[in-house]
């Protein structure tokens, strides 16, 4: 898709758009869609080579980067990577919270801890991004975009840890479209699909799996990360001024078969691990 041929290619110019997780994966993509349509980038994530890798690519788009090590599980790394950002870039305009993690395991084998390591990255993680940014949001009159996911809907076998906390950011989303509405800050969540050549796709489909995923998916194809950073584009721009609290997926219509394709495609293919196991 070229986006430039879509969206004015000075639809954020000036503005500042922060993004958790960003040095890869989905978030990457997304962080990539903003500086081709003129957005300064700030990203953070754990590992800051990747992250440094990350932030020379994005600024061969034009963009001016921040690039700053802070675990989303951390409150004062968070903070400081964003007072680090308005120093730079100015104050945010959109956070994108898109930090998660994730791994396939049988609920009667999943540890207490291994629960809470995803409640906390990608739950919590998604709260004190929202509450760090928050002053510089209300400066802004910006926006939020939380990254759901599909469990976040219906639930998927060995996703018990993954769909808790994505149920409990999309619920924060809506609870932070009441609260923040009135200091003029929108929130909304992005649900993606399966997306080819990510991070989620080689932790979540079972090599050999793509073809079969494609073919369940109602648009017949995998998405990819242009497929949702143009959606969050969308959501943080002016056309859509007037939307907030709502789940939009790009998803392909994968999820208008619930848990259907994870269930017949992926559950399958690891059922079947197991039991050779
Ligand atoms: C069972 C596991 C496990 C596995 C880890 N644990 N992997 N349990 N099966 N495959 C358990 C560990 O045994 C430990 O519990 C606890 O989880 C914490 O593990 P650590 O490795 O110490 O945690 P940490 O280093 O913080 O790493 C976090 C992580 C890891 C989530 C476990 O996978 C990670 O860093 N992921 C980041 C990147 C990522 O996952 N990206 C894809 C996101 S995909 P014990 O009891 O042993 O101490 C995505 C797609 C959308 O989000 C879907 C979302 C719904």
């Amino acid at each position: 898709m070229n986006l430039e041929d879509i969206f004015a290619t000075t639809l954020f110019d000036g503005q500042t758009v922060f993004i958790t997780g960003g040095g890869s994966g989905i978030n990457l993509g997304v962080a990539q869609c903003f500086a081709r349509l003129g957005a300064n980038i700030a990203i953070c994530g754990r590992t800051q080579s990747k992250l440094n890798d990350a932030a020379a690519m994005l600024e061969t788009l034009g963009a001016e980067v921040v690039a700053q090590a802070a675990d989303v599980r951390d409150m004062d790394a968070l903070a400081e990577a964003m007072a680090t950002t308005e120093s730079q870039l100015g104050p945010i305009n959109v956070l994108v919270a898109g930090a998660a993690g994730n791994f396939t395991a049988p609920t009667e084998k999943l540890s207490s801890n291994g629960f809470r390591t995803v409640i906390d990255i990608d739950l919590v993680g998604a709260f004190n991004a929202a509450r760090a940014a928050f002053e510089q949001l209300r400066q802004t009159r910006g926006c939020l975009i939380f990254i759901s996911a599909g469990q976040a809907q219906a639930p998927f076998e060995f996703q018990a840890h993954a769909g808790a906390a994505k149920a409990g950011v999309d619920n924060l989303m809506k609870t932070l479209a009441l609260e923040w509405g009135p200091y003029g800050i929108r929130a909304n969540s992005v649900l993606p699909g399966w997306i080819a050549d990510t991070e989620g796709l080689k932790r979540l489909a079972p090599p050999g799996s793509e073809h079969r995923i494609a073919d369940e998916v109602p648009i017949r194809r995998m998405g990819d990360t242009t497929d949702v950073g143009a959606l969050a584009c969308f959501l943080a721009s002016p056309l859509a001024g007037y939307v907030t609290g709502n789940v939009v997926a790009a998803d392909g219509g994968m999820m208008l078969r619930g848990s259907g394709i994870w269930t017949q495609v992926i559950g399958a293919m690891l059922a079947e691990t197991d039991a050779s196991g």
